[in-house]
Order: structure tokens, then sequence, then C-alpha cells
């Protein structure tokens, strides 16, 4: 199947966490910096988040209630029409994240349309709610989140090449799971706050089955300002016999 080039990119505390108190912390700010800069190195036309992250930092809270659509949309693709190239792909298996624009403008970041990934555990109603905001979703799975066909639905609609994976643990392991990524790009910050809670780089969630650990191949280091580090690695395609 015909796919994105995919690159998860991520800042860490000194001990793998995404977050919690050490971001405050002024030695983190290098760091924080760098990774923004970098980010456009990768020159992505779309970023990919969880549905924690995005309900936290990206949507417009909950949809809350719905009103009734009259119409049966079926579980057919909706690409709305959009005047940019650049997208948020917001994963949302169950249809409950809110939005007033179909838009996302981030301060630095390059306006972007919305495109909402649901399963077909989604409700009429809320398919009725995103196509009256012009929001753009994509069907991929029927209960658990199909990432391949997901992958392959923003190239072949979307014309998407290069996606970047920044986020959160569950949506960055997601990837792995499905041997579907194909490098890791970390800027560590030279903070740790001891927090046996926060969540890190990669998370599996209850949800997925065990697999083999991982294997990556170093592609390169890179020392920056302030004490931080860059590494990249590229992502050893795994055998999936022995995955339990
Ligand atoms: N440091 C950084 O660079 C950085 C960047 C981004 C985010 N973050 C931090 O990351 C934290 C959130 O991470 P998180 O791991 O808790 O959450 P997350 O990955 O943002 O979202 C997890 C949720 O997304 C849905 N999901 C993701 N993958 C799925 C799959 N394969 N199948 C079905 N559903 C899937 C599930 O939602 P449901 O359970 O609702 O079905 C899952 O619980 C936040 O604290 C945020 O600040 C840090």
């Amino acid at each position: 199947m015909e796919k994105p080039y995919v690159v998860c990119h991520m800042l860490t505390s000194l001990d793998g966490k995404i977050d919690g108190a050490y971001m405050s912390d002024p030695a983190c700010a290098p760091a924080l910096t760098a990774y923004g800069e970098l980010r456009k190195t990768f020159d992505c036309q779309a970023t990919i988040y969880g549905t924690t992250t995005m309900r936290g930092s990206y949507s417009d809270w909950l949809c809350g209630e719905l009103t009734h659509c009259d119409t049966d949309y079926g579980w057919e693709d909706f690409v709305a029409p959009s005047d940019v190239q650049n997208y948020i792909v917001s994963v949302d298996p169950d249809g409950i994240l809110g939005w007033n624009s179909c838009y996302i403008e981030k301060k630095g970041r390059p306006r972007a349309h919305v495109i909402e990934v649901l399963t077909e555990q989604v409700s009429n109603d809320y398919l009725g709610y995103l196509r009256e905001r012009g929001v753009s979703y994509i069907l991929a799975g029927k209960k658990g989140l199909d990432c391949a066909l997901l992958l392959h639905k923003l190239k072949t609609l979307f014309g998407i090449e290069r996606l970047m994976v920044a986020g959160g643990g569950v949506m960055n392991w997601s990837f792995v799971q499905e041997n579907l990524l194909d490098e890791v790009s970390i800027v560590v910050a030279p903070v740790a706050d001891g927090s046996t809670s926060a969540v890190s780089v990669f998370e599996r969630a209850d949800f997925q089955p065990e697999r083999k650990p991982a294997v990556f191949a170093i592609k390169e280091v890179e020392r920056l300002q302030g004490g931080a580090l860059w590494m990249r690695y590229v992502m050893k395609q795994t055998n999936t016999e022995g995955y339990t």
C-alpha cells in the first residue's frame, strides 16, 4: 500500500518523558526552541496527534450533545475544500472532539486544515457535525484504528508525501506497533523532574497487543545549544512473526 514517509519528532526530558514540570524550567528553554525550529527541517505537509493531545492543545474541546442529522452519510470519506495544503490530522476514533472552524492557527506554525480520523464506531450525527463545519474526515477501521489504511488514505486522498507524528505516546506507539514508522527524531533537554506518571515517547495502550521490542539504527547525533541533544534513528523493520 502507498504511504507517506513517517517521522516521529518529539521533545523529551533526560529520562524520556514528553510532558511534565521539566518543560517549564528555564534549562529546558533552548531545547524547546530547537525542537520548534527542527520540525521545519522535515518539510512535512501534515502532523498527526492522538486524541488526548488534540483535546488538550488543538481542538475546541469536545463536541458535547449533537443535533440529529437526517442525511445518512454512510462510511464515505469526506474531503472538504481547503485554502491550504497543510494539515493537522486528528485521531478521534469515536468522534468526540469539538470544532468551531476547519482550520487551526498556532503561533509560529502555518495555518492548517483539520482532517479527523474516525472509525466505524462514530455516529452519523457526528459525520453531519463535521460536514457542517467543513472539517475533512477519513474512516480508518471498524473498531480499532487501522494505521496502514489511514496512511494510505492520507497519501491518496490528500497527496500527503511526508507526515510528522508528534505525540502523544499512544499515538506514536501505534505506528511502531504496525512497523509503519520510518524515522524517530528526539530533542533531549538536559532536565528531569522524576515524575513516575508522565507519559513517555512511546506508550502501549491496553487495547494494543504486546509486540517484540522495536529496534532502531542510529542516523545522526548533534549537540545543541544549552546542553540539549538531537538524535535521529531509523526503525529497523521487524519480522512480524513472534508478536504475541
Ligand atoms: N513533548 C512533546 O513533544 C509532546 C508532543 C505532543 C504531546 N505531548 C504530550 O503527550 C501527552 C498525551 O499523550 P498520550 O499518550 O496520553 O495520548 P495521545 O497519544 O495524544 O492520545 C491517546 C488517545 O488517542 C487515541 N488513540 C491513539 N492511538 C490510537 C489507536 N491506535 N487506536 C485507537 N485509538 C487511538 C485513544 O483515544 P481514546 O482512548 O479516547 O479512544 C488514546 O487513548 C500530553 O500530556 C501532551 O502534552 C508531548
